[in-house]
């Protein structure tokens, strides 16, 4: 039996009672629970495997709240909230001491969004409390942009994924932490650095960290499909190197022929970066599935989303 529903009322009963559900939003389906209720807290971490060290997303109903979850908002901050919220910016910010330490995993900060979804938005303004969440997939696994993605992995382990569709934006919201008042990236995502700077200037980017990660987005190796995965910016080359396997190309706009490919996704043929995002997490799912031996992903322009494609790409292909 499916547990995909439109029931907000039910979703709400499940929050209520310290279990999860699965929740839509603009960037990719998020496995939710009560921020303060240490069981579902718990269960979030055991549920996607996840290691306690990476902290969780505090979802809120309104930038007004914000000030009931931080302790200090710098200007900069402000305006990014003013400009993008409810969007896809994540703002990593000192944490109130209400915010209990297991959301945090111990750290001193917390990240908070709005999420710009109209059911989760009407789901967390009739709850009493925000909702932590990470993306519903297992640890490292690929993000889920649509309702049988999460069923597909978690329909032993919840109740309840609410269907709000296919997820819009199709990959994760933009990290933005600050050190001493200024702004850096510390995940690339759904909003273009471009975007954000003409709102706040110029901003630093501190995406990877090898050593205790910032985010675990910024693990090296994750997004991955258990398929092997490369990525090139030499399409022929990379084929005639595989010819010998089953090949599944991940391609941005080309038509591309060839004899020994087994399956293809075209993310975008009007080459639009917005489209080839939204597209990009269903694309890796699809082709997962094909029993292929290798999936050879195209380096996509590396500007505006392009940049946050890429960088999800070169996660999924790292050994
Ligand atoms: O679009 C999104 O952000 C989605 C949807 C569901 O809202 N959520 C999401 O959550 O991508 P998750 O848990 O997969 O990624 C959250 C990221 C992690 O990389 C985590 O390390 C980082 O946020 N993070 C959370 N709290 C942090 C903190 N205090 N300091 C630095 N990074 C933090
Ligand atoms: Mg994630």
């Amino acid at each position: 039996m499916s547990i995909i529903s439109k029931d907000i009322s039910k979703a709400i009963e499940l929050l209520n009672n310290d279990e999860l559900v699965a929740i839509p939003t603009e960037t990719v389906y998020g496995l939710a629970g009560n921020i303060f209720s240490e069981n579902a807290v718990k269960s979030i971490f055991k549920t996607k495997k996840r290691p306690s060290f990476n902290p969780l997303i505090v979802h809120i109903a309104s930038k007004n709240r914000l000030s009931n979850i931080v302790s200090y908002i710098p200007i900069k901050a402000q305006l990014l909230a003013d400009a993008f919220w409810p969007g896809p910016i994540t703002l990593v910010l000192p944490k109130k001491e209400i915010i209990p330490d297991l959301i945090t995993s111990g750290k001193p900060t917390v990240a908070v969004r709005v999420p710009n979804h109209p059911i989760t938005l009407q789901l967390l303004n009739q709850l009493e409390f925000p909702l932590a969440a990470p993306s519903a997939n297992p640890f490292s696994n690929i993000s889920p942009t649509k309702p049988e993605h999460v069923e597909n992995y978690f329909k032993h382990d919840i109740k309840m994924v609410l269907d709000g569709g296919p997820c819009k934006r199709g990959i994760e919201s933009t990290i933005i932490g600050f050190e001493k008042d200024e702004p850096i990236i510390y995940r690339l995502g759904s909003t273009p650095i471009e975007e954000i700077e003409r709102v706040i200037g110029k901003i630093s980017i501190k995406n990877k960290e090898e050593i205790s990660p910032k985010a675990p987005g910024m693990l090296e190796r994750h997004y991955a499909p258990k398929t092997k995965t490369i990525l090139t910016d030499d399409l022929t080359k990379s084929i005639k190197f595989h010819s010998d396997k089953r090949i599944g190309l991940l391609i941005f706009n080309d038509i591309l022929n060839d004899d020994n490919i087994q399956f293809k996704v075209v993310l975008s043929e009007g080459s639009n970066l917005y489209e080839a995002a939204s597209k990009l997490y269903d694309a890796l799912h699809q082709l997962d599935e094909q029993e292929l031996d290798i999936i050879i992903a195209e380096k996509l322009p590396n500007y505006g989303l392009g940049k946050s494609i890429n960088d999800r790409l070169s996660r999924a292909t790292k050994c």
